[in-house]
């Protein structure tokens, strides 16, 4: 990051020269650390539109042309040659493993993966109708009085330790909240399996048959995690950073990520975007859809369209694509109503002036429900696999951060807009 261009802005007749940083790429950054002290202004930008909130080597996006990269690597080549606990390896240590590394990666990773047998309790204390995504954050949250072993974030070993603790206890957990909700006996978690295999052996495996995992609903699986495994400074990811920014413990930290995650804007979408599917039900109907979403009066979005990043196409939507139709092929799904509704869907919306001026396309979410529906997947499923996919994500901005010796509490500014100074009325008086 060179700073030697900078930028002149005249507040109210007083020049000020802000630095500009350059990237690796992407655009420029002007850098406004200064403004305030030297200017008396705050900058004003709800949502972060245009505001960079840290310095980051992990993960970078081109909206524009629909590029996403890991660690510099484009996410077409990980997502078709590399898997999913090679990909952890890369955004958490910042190369791709030897050969030796990614064994003793791996090992570690497997190691881990069964949960405090206190935990069990712990879930029995939810409602049986509990959304997973509710268990969810309340058993992550919960991880720190399991494992306060690993909650010091000033010890490298323990910040370590939590990273492979959250990267392996999560599918899980995940299949644990999913196992409770439907009333089946807990699925232990089995070492022979590979990270994809194990969880799917979790989540659909019972006591009183084998179950043998289909190893390519496997690799679909494992390209789920892998293109769902970070995204740059996204809200969950800025949550993460934000509630680790006043130092607290890792598993907090993945929990409030989670519960960000969940909304119907974010992670949400998966379950929000096969509801509504669903909800269409046929073909004839997508039109009625369509004008409820192009009416401005009317609330209602098309779910799993739309992207604040990606403006051209969303990157791993194309990867998600070709995977759902393989899914689709090898489980034999061809005339599935939803999935007719998707295909529709999804070919006017692409030719309609209203999605294509407002560069609306199928994001991720919009595929990915279908690939995990044909699974056997229930809808409030999808939700959780984003979050466990996602946790190595965060985990490693979060690592990230905490090594970064510029790191701050994070502490936005507001435009005060509400009553001015006024005194006390007593109550006899109002
Ligand atoms: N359906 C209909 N219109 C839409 C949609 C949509 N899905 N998305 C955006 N628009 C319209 C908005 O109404 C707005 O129109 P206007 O300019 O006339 O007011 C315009 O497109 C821009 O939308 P914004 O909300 O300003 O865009 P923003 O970048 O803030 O939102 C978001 C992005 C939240 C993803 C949005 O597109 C959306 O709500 N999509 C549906 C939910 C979804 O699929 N989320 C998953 C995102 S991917 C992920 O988290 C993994």
């Amino acid at each position: 990051m060179a700073d030697s261009k900078s930028a002149k802005l005249l507040v109210e007749g007083k020049e000020i020269e802000l630095p500009i940083l350059s990237p690796t790429a992407g655009p420029d950054v002007l850098d406004i650390r200064k403004l305030y002290g030297q200017a008396d202004v705050f900058t004003y930008d709800p949502g972060f539109t245009s505001t960079a909130s840290c310095d980051s080597t992990i993960t970078y996006i081109d909206g524009d042309k629909g590029e996403l990269w890991y660690r510099g690597y484009p996410i077409e080549q990980l997502a078709a040659e590399s898997h999913y606990l090679e990909v952890c390896y890369l955004l958490l240590y910042g190369e791709l493993p030897t050969e030796a590394q990614l064994v003793d990666f791996e090992t570690r990773v497997t190691r881990h993966t069964m949960v405090h047998e206190q935990m069990h309790n712990f879930f029995r204390g939810f409602r049986r109708d509990a959304h997973p995504m509710a268990t969810m954050v309340g058993v992550v949250g919960a991880m720190s009085a399991f494992y306060h072993d690993s909650t010091d974030i000033a010890d490298p070993l323990q910040r370590e330790i939590a990273s492979i603790r959250l990267i392996a206890k999560l599918p899980t957990i995940a299949a644990m909240a999913y196992k409770y909700s439907i009333g089946q006996p807990f699925v232990y978690p089995r070492n022979d399996l590979d990270y994809a295999s194990n969880f799917l052996h979790m989540c659909f495996a019972v006591p009183a048959e084998p179950y043998n995992v289909d190893p390519a609903l496997a690799r679909a699986m494992d390209r789920i995690f892998t293109l769902h495994a970070d995204h740059e400074q996204n809200a969950s990811t800025s949550t993460v950073r934000l509630a680790g920014s006043s130092g607290a413990n890792p598993f907090a930290c993945i929990a409030a990520g989670i519960a960000c995650l969940w909304g119907p804007a974010h992670g949400g979408a998966n379950q929000a975007c096969l509801e509504m599917l669903r909800e269409i039900g046929s073909v004839d109907r997508i039109p009625e859809y369509i004008a409820k979403a192009k009416d401005k009066n009317d609330p209602f979005r098309l779910m799993g369209f739309g992207h604040r990043v990606y403006k051209n196409f969303d990157p791993r939507a194309k990867v998600m694509k070709e995977s759902a139709d393989e899914v689709l092929e090898l489980l034999g799904v061809h005339n599935n109503p939803t999935l007719q509704v998707a295909k529709e869907l999804e070919r006017i919306a692409l030719e309609d002036e209203y999605f294509v001026s407002k560069k609306l396309y199928p994001n991720v979410d919009f595929y990915s429900g279908i690939i995990l529906e044909a699974m056997g997947f229930p809808t409030s499923m999808f939700t959780p696999i984003f979050a466990l996919s996602r946790t190595v994500g965060w985990i490693s901005q979060w690592k990230e951060m905490i090594g970064d010796p510029q790191n701050k509490i994070g502490r936005p500014r507001q435009l005060y807009v509400g009553a001015d100074k006024r005194d006390y009325v007593d109550l006899d008086k109002r």
